[in-house]
């Protein structure tokens, strides 16, 4: 079997949860796993998030397989339905749905009765991307309330914020300030913070948190990795050797012959290439964990396969090379790469086999149900 494979460590990820639940003691916590659970795993990701209040995924089709794993807690589409076709299984499967354009309204206006679904009303304070201006909000909440949509629910407002990591915080103050002048009905719930906001902004914790990254151990902010900050990665990116040669000074490796021996040494072949989401664009010289060492790459990384240079100390066909994990932070990889963590973890490809470990045989049971949260996201009452 190949040996590339990406270890997925859910003790960690139980132990980011608990450490954004300090950080958050009193908001609700909504868990986003969307884009299979940023590389990590869906079905495992949202099996082991036991205790988290919700979860919330991209569409219904990232959603279901969450139910199918058998997660039963609330989920919310953060995109809502695509199209009509969508709100039937949504009802269903007992789905929340963010509304964030006037064409979702008039879908839910055609209905003959309102579906039993609570919808999270996106406003956009400044990121020019998803949601209702605040002016139109009033209006929106109007027309959802006439068709029945907070008979049961609480209407939730939520915005997103567009630059949380930022240092300065200039933007997301006045995205804050925005978002706090809307005319909220009575009992209206809000929800804002990312990753970045939940640590750098409590006053925007409000009634719920919506982290992504930092669940997965990874740092939001450009100039920290998470263990830092305190949390664990629980993804490691992890191959063996497949090969071992020697090169004589003059020789060149791999494709282009961009990397030149200097010397006499040793060159390892690891199973692992951009055909699994390692890019092509990492450069020679990157270095990867090799056993206890770290060692430069030698050239390019081709499709299936990077090369080692080891200098002069050769190791055995079959040891282990760690790309990114506990010991090499994917936050250092991005800066060299010249991208962001979200997009590395994201981009690991459907071939590289998962390896789950710290598995806990109960964490099913242990997750909120959806039909005992009066089949939607439970509302906060406390607060
Ligand atoms: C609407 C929304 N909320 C929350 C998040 C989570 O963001 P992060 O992974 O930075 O915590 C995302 C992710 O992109 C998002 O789109």
């Amino acid at each position: 079997m190949r040996p590339l494979r990406a270890r997925i460590d859910l003790g960690a990820l139980r132990a980011n949860l608990r450490a954004v639940r300090r950080a958050v003691p009193k908001a609700r916590l909504l868990a986003v796993v969307k884009a299979n659970a940023y590389g990590h795993g869906l079905a495992a990701v949202g099996r082991a998030l036991a205790g988290v209040d919700g979860l919330a995924v991209a569409c219904l089709e990232e959603a279901l397989v969450l139910r199918e794993a058998g997660v039963r807690a609330p989920i919310l589409l953060l995109e809502g339905f695509f199209d009509e076709d969508e709100v039937a299984p949504a009802e269903r499967h007992r789905l929340s749905c963010v509304v964030h354009d006037p064409h979702q309204i008039e879908i839910l206006e055609r209905r003959s009765s309102f579906p039993a679904l609570d919808v999270w009303v996106k406003v956009d304070t400044g990121m020019n991307r998803l949601g209702f201006p605040p002016e139109a909000v009033p209006v929106v909440l109007e027309r959802l309330a006439a068709r029945g949509a907070f008979a049961r629910h609480r209407p939730v407002l939520m915005t997103h914020f567009a630059q949380a990591d930022r240092p300065d915080g200039e933007a997301t103050r006045d995205q804050i300030r925005r978002f706090e002048a809307l005319a909220s009905p009575p009992g209206a719930l809000r929800s804002a913070a990312n990753s970045a906001a939940l640590l750098a902004c409590p006053e925007a914790h409000y009634d719920w948190v919506r982290p992504g990254l930092l669940l997965f151990g990874v740092s939001p902010f450009p100039d920290r990795d998470g263990t830092s900050l305190g949390f664990r990665p629980v993804m490691s990116l992890i191959t063996e050797t497949i090969a071992l040669r020697r090169v004589a000074p003059g020789d060149r490796v791999g494709y282009g012959g961009v990397w030149r021996a200097e010397r006499p040494g040793w060159i390892a072949i690891a199973a692992v290439g951009y055909g699994d989401g390692y890019p092509w664009r990492v450069p020679d010289g990157n270095p990867v964990r090799v056993g206890p060492r770290l060692c430069p790459l030698a050239g390019r990384v081709s499709m299936d396969m990077i090369a080692i240079d080891l200098g002069t100390d050769p190791v055995p066909v079959g040891t282990p090379v760690e790309l990114w994990g506990s010991g090499l932070p994917v936050e250092d990889l991005a800066r060299r790469v010249g991208t962001v963590p979200y997009e590395l973890l994201c981009g690991i490809a459907s071939r590289v086999r998962y390896e789950i470990v710290g598995e806990e045989p109960s964490d099913v049971e242990g997750l909120p149900d959806a039909d005992a949260a009066n089949e939607t996201l439970p509302c906060p009452e406390a607060l």
